[in-house]
């Protein structure tokens, strides 16, 4: 399988980043420098150049470098895959997108995957039960198109439902038989997602207790749970016949009160919830091996070399984890960005044979010789 990589990128009114072009090694990518200076800037803008978004919350605004007078940002990038050279080039404004993909205009963007990996998302995953279910339903979206559309199709059924349960005023049968066409809808499509998420889950598993095992080396059993109503074989009559008992009681609370939009996933730890018995560190830990884990999934499941974008691990993780984890990175055969604050880790990443080393002082990028 050969790799998939990012060659170089030119920046240009991105955030605090100096316009500047840079050249990256196909293997691993140190970044670093002070707290506030741009690192996690430039993660975002390799990111915004697969993805056409961002990783944060933010508004295309937000993007573009702060000024009086600039309202664009330009994202140039050179990416390879399966051997192939290829570019998105992107002008961003307020109220427009440029988008070439090799210099041809509003071509849809070369499908490469990233992952972005950031140890402040295990606070949220283990804080927000919406928070799991998306990072679950992102992972498969991203690989599977067909989960994509019945994720899409099944929660605007679902918005649609809720919006008449709180605003429906007129005969009774119409309101019935216009949630009868929603819990179709719903039934249908969430049919696939359990399904899925049950086999991704199932896939998962092994590859999660392994990477575990590899980088942090906790003799801790550690694994990923698909908590939902509903078994993995379930019927679409089930789902519909679920969702049109007792409508009433959703019109009293006003929303849709029970059903797959509420089914969760979680991490356990020698088969206790991981948010109620691990200590803050192996939370860490096992949300990262998650994070990694699905990497693996990727490789070896879908055949795909994601690019991963870490984001300021080293303070997470004591120095054998950091050790392993770097072994690890070798290992997988895949490009890697990782930003470091500390100087310790930058040197140590620097070691690798292949690496290559950049750091930013205040948005302007110099590649270390
Ligand atoms: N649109 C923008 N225009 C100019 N500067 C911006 C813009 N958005 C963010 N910044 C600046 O970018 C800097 C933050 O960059 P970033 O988050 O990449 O820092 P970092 O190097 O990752 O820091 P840390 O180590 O603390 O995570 C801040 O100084 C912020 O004010
Ligand atoms: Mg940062």
């Amino acid at each position: 399988m050969s790799k998939t990589y990012l060659e170089n990128i030119y920046v240009e009114n991105f955030r605090n980043l100096a316009e500047s072009k840079i050249e990256f090694s196909k293997n691993i990518n140190c970044i670093s420098g002070n707290n506030g200076n741009g690192k996690t800037n430039l993660l975002e803008a390799i990111y915004y150049s697969i993805y056409k978004k961002s990783f944060r919350k933010n508004t295309k605004e937000d993007l573009i470098y702060k000024s009086d007078n600039e309202n664009y940002f330009v994202l140039k990038t050179n990416f390879y895959k399966e051997g192939k050279k290829f570019n998105h080039s992107m002008k961003i404004r307020d109220n427009e997108k440029q988008i070439y993909v090799n210099n041809q205009k509003n071509k849809r963007l070369e499908k490469i995957k990233s992952v972005p990996i950031n140890p402040y998302d295990s606070h949220l995953f283990y804080a927000n039960k919406k928070m799991r279910r998306d990072l679950i339903d992102n992972f498969i979206s991203d690989y599977d198109s067909i989960y994509k559309k019945s994720l899409s199709h099944f929660s605007k059924a679902l918005r649609s439902r809720n919006s008449i349960i709180q605003k429906y005023i007129g005969p009774e049968s119409e309101f019935l038989r216009q949630i009868k066409v929603y819990d179709e809808i719903i039934a249908e499509n969430g049919q696939v997602l359990i399904k899925k998420r049950y086999e991704f889950i199932k896939e998962l598993n092994p590859i999660l207790e392994q990477t575990f095992k590899e980088i942090f080396r906790e003799p801790i059993d550690l694994k990923i749970i698909y908590e939902s109503k509903f078994s993995k074989d379930v019927n679409k009559s089930e789902i519909y016949n679920f969702y049109q008992s007792d409508i009433s009681k959703d019109r009293m609370v006003k929303s849709t009160r029970r059903g797959i939009h509420l089914d969760d996933i979680n991490i356990l730890l020698n088969n206790k919830y991981c948010h109620e018995y691990g200590s803050i560190g192996q939370q860490k830990v096992s949300f990262l091996s998650l994070l990694f884990s699905y990497v693996g999934y990727l490789q070896t499941h879908e055949k795909i070399t994601p690019i991963l974008l870490i984001d300021d691990i080293s303070g997470e993780l004591d120095s054998l984890c950091l050790d392993n984890l770097l072994k690890y990175l070798e290992r997988k055969q895949v490009q890697v960005f990782i930003t470091t604050a500390n100087e310790e880790f930058a040197k140590r990443l620097n070691n690798i044979l292949g690496s290559k080393h950049y750091v930013i002082d205040q948005g302007n990028i110099t590649e270390l010789h």
